[in-house]
């Protein structure tokens, strides 16, 4: 598994905390899987009723952690659609418990869209959620192609998709993707009681009524599927190569 993620029970709610803060949190190959697992123990244990998931020292997270991807996407052979960032994104698209994020600085990439599939997001005043698929030769992914529009109205999912314009918790509340912006020293303990108090409701009406407001997931998954497609055959196109080699470029100083 991997240290850079943390799994702890809490009561009735498994907390789970990216712990990669000198990397912004990036999410590695191996991170995914630990999230994977933590997903499914949640899913598993009948003692947990909710999952909270935060990042760490200031920072949610970068999203992908472009070297690792990289060398998977590369690699002969890849499949995108077994990758783990491809199964992680299912594993919580299809998770039937209620799902608490505490969040403050940098959510990128996928460090933003996993937001839309959570019950209830705390932000920090610190909070800035960033969906730059455009400018790296991608598309969206994890359905935020389909949950942003819902969430946000066209108009400003275009500002955030289309033109890869950032925006901080405050916009992120306006917008209804965050319910409350918190203060960072009382952040972690405020999701950690809201979804304490999910999880303390009766189980079988919480997961029913959760179930109703998310609705038919069929569209959401038909959606995620072809953006997997689309985000597979970016990742091949010149301007994605030149977006992530810069980065590493830069990485290296
Ligand atoms: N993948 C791999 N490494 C990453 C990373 C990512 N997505 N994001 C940050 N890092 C690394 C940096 O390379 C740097 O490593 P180093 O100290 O060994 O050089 C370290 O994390 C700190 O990042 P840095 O950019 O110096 O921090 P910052 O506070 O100036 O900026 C971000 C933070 C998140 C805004 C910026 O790092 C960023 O834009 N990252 C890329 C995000 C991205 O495009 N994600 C989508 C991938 S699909």
């Amino acid at each position: 598994m991997s240290e850079f993620v943390q799994v702890r029970r809490d009561g009735a709610v498994l907390v789970v905390t990216l712990a990669r803060p000198e990397k912004k949190n990036a999410l590695t190959g191996a991170m995914y899987e630990a999230l994977i697992a933590a997903f499914a123990q949640a899913s598993e244990d009948d003692r947990v009723g909710a999952l909270l998931i935060e990042g760490s020292e200031g920072v949610f997270s970068a999203g992908n952690d472009i070297g690792d991807f990289l060398a998977y996407a590369l690699a002969p052979g890849a499949a995108m659609s077994e990758s783990p960032t491809v199964r992680f994104i299912y594993a919580l698209a299809r998770f039937a418990k209620p799902l608490v994020a505490a969040v403050e600085g940098a959510a990128v990439g996928v460090g933003a869209t996993l937001c839309f599939h959570c019950d209830l997001v705390y932000a920090s005043p610190s909070a800035r959620f960033h969906m730059p698929f455009v400018d790296l030769g991608l598309v969206p992914e994890a359905g935020s192609s389909l949950l942003a529009p819902q969430r946000f109205g066209r108009a400003r999912a275009s500002e955030y998709l289309l033109l890869g314009e950032p925006f901080d918790a405050e916009a992120a509340r306006a917008g209804g993707l965050v319910n409350a912006v918190v203060d960072a020293a009382s952040l972690h303990a405020h999701a950690l009681a809201k979804a304490k108090a999910l999880a303390a409701k009766p189980r079988q009406a919480l997961l029913a009524t959760r179930r109703l407001i998310r609705g038919d997931q069929s569209a959401l998954i038909a959606r995620m599927d072809e953006e997997v497609e689309l985000f597979s055959a970016g990742l091949k196109s010149p301007e994605a190569r030149a977006a992530f080699m810069a980065f590493m470029g830069r990485a290296k100083g």
